[in-house]
């Protein structure tokens, strides 16, 4: 019995869209690591990078995610580089069904390229994107389910998760 479903992925793929109609669809309760960590900071997430660092802005990310894993009945978003410690990647597969959200580089950089609320992408958001796309090309493949989310709509993507997630209830 998985308790939550975890939606892992680069950002701009979806995590939040998709997750919001998944929670909608199953009854669960959507959650989003980021929205937890300015909650708990009190600062936006370009204020803590700038304020605090990002070594500060990864330690509340585990400690968010850790605490947000002890519950049940969640979809939970968690942001691009939450996957890159191992710490956390355990948490996920231990806390319950891991969805990678993944699309092409072009699909993202429309996504993201006039959003000013994501720090890594600060300056030329395309080369951004695009260098940290090969660094991450593996990161996401722990997953148990990966879903294109430049080929299906946002709903399209939830229903298939809602599916594959009551087949591994069994
Ligand atoms: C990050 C992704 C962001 C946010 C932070 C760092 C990353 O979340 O956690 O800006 O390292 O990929 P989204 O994936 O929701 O944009």
């Amino acid at each position: 019995m998985k308790r939550n479903i975890i939606l892992i992925g680069f950002m701009g793929t979806g995590k939040t869209t998709v997750g919001q109609l998944l929670s909608d669809k199953l009854g669960h309760t959507f959650v989003d690591t980021d929205g937890l960590i300015v909650e708990a900071a009190g600062m936006t997430i370009p204020e803590l990078f700038e304020h605090k660092g990002e070594p500060y802005f990864r330690d509340l990310e585990s400690e968010m995610l850790e605490k947000a894993l002890q519950r049940e009945g969640l979809v939970l978003a968690t942001g691009g580089g939450a996957v890159l410690r191992e710490r956390n990647r355990n948490s996920m597969l231990e806390g319950g069904f891991v969805v990678a959200l993944k699309a092409g580089a072009e699909h993202i950089i429309d996504r993201v390229k006039h959003d000013a609320n994501r720090p890594l992408l600060a300056g030329d958001a395309e080369a951004r994107v695009r260098k940290l796309l090969q660094d991450r090309a593996e990161a996401y493949d722990f997953a148990h389910l990966s879903i294109r989310t430049d080929e299906l709509a946002p709903h399209e993507a939830a229903g298939k998760i809602a599916e594959a997630w009551t087949s591994a209830q069994r």
